[in-house]
């Protein structure tokens, strides 16, 4: 298969783009670096400027997936007005872009959504059968308007699946961040420690945007969590533990939201998902159902 994956530098698409290229893909790139992201995934890459540029034509022509990952990383700091339209655009318009250009061949495409689909508040578990309200913040509605953008793929008779990730225990991300910390021992919860954090281990993400490459029966949205969602009290309790020292500085809420503004609802918001569709659905088994060996496996991807 020709599969085009944007955002393929990243955490998710590097892991994603190695598995697919072993398993025999025509892998090809799109980046705002062509020859950066060529160089560091060893497959064909092409440089593309969403914002002032259709999708080049050799990169798209012939696919028959695309895996839409790009996006201004959520998680970098304020969320200035300008930062929120980059964070949008990135996302959005490019998808828009990419289903304007698909070629006849398309046959799926699956993209990126995140957890932040869901209120983010309180103990209550919550799967796909959640309806949105229609006023929301900036997470929900961004989330929203990304699985539209792509769901729109829907009426050219192209499958669609948008898998809405949670936190991805793997090499970089927040894992890469938290590590010194803990390792110098000043890791901690944030806030009170007991909003939920849904968290999937890598490999076991790559094999549901594998699986929602190829198995037709796969549709719609999907979360891409693991079965088992901890409170931050535990992550910490259980990272802290993994680097065998103690985690028990807490970081206070009040300090967040001053050094974040609104981006530290990331970080506060309380998103008890669990993988209904996943498991009952589609019969998808974890390898990492547990935090304790997702996290010493994902701690050695980063040493
Ligand atoms: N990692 C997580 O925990 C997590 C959780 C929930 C949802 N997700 C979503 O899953 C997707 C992949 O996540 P990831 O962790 O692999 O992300 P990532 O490491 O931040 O990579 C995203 C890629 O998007 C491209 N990009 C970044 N800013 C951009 C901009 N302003 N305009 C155009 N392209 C830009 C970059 O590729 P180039 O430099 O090659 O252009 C980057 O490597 C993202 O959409 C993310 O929101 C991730």
């Amino acid at each position: 298969m020709k599969i085009l994956i944007t955002g393929a530098s990243g955490l998710v698409g590097s892991r994603l783009c190695a598995r697919l290229k072993r398993a025999g893909h025509e892998v090809v790139a799109l980046s705002r670096d062509g020859e950066r992201a060529a160089a560091k995934l060893g497959v064909t890459a092409f440089s593309w400027d969403y914002r002032n540029e259709p999708v080049p034509r050799a990169a798209i022509d012939g696919a028959d997936s695309i895996v839409h990952l790009m996006g201004e990383n959520v998680g970098d700091g304020r969320w200035t007005t300008a930062r929120k339209k980059a964070i949008a655009d990135s996302r959005i318009v490019s998808a828009k872009k990419l289903i304007a250009a698909r070629p006849g061949s398309l046959a799926s495409f699956v993209s990126a959504s995140a957890i932040g689909y869901y209120p983010g508040s309180g103990d209550e578990i919550y799967d796909e059968s959640y309806r949105m309200p229609q006023q929301v913040g900036f997470m929900q509605a961004l989330c929203r308007d990304w699985e539209l953008a792509a769901a729109a793929v829907e009426e050219y008779g192209v499958r669609r699946v948008s898998v809405r990730i949670g936190l991805v225990l793997g090499k970089g991300g927040l894992l890469q961040k938290l590590l010194p910390l803990f390792r110098a021992g000043l890791g901690g919860p944030v806030g009170d420690g007991r909003q939920w954090l849904p968290w999937i281990h890598i490999d076991d993400l790559v094999k549901i945007l594998e699986l929602s490459i190829s198995d037709e029966s796969m549709h719609g949205a999907v979360n891409g969590v693991g079965p088992d969602p901890v409170t931050y009290a535990t992550f910490a309790r259980s990272l802290g533990a993994a680097v065998k020292r103690p985690a028990f500085l807490r970081v206070p809420a009040t300090a967040l939201k001053l050094m974040l503004g609104e981006a530290a609802e990331l970080a506060l918001g309380s998103y008890r998902i669990v993988p209904r569709r996943l498991t009952e659905e589609f019969g998808f088994s974890f390898g990492y159902a547990d935090i304790e060996a997702a996290l010493e496996s994902a701690i050695a991807l980063n040493t």
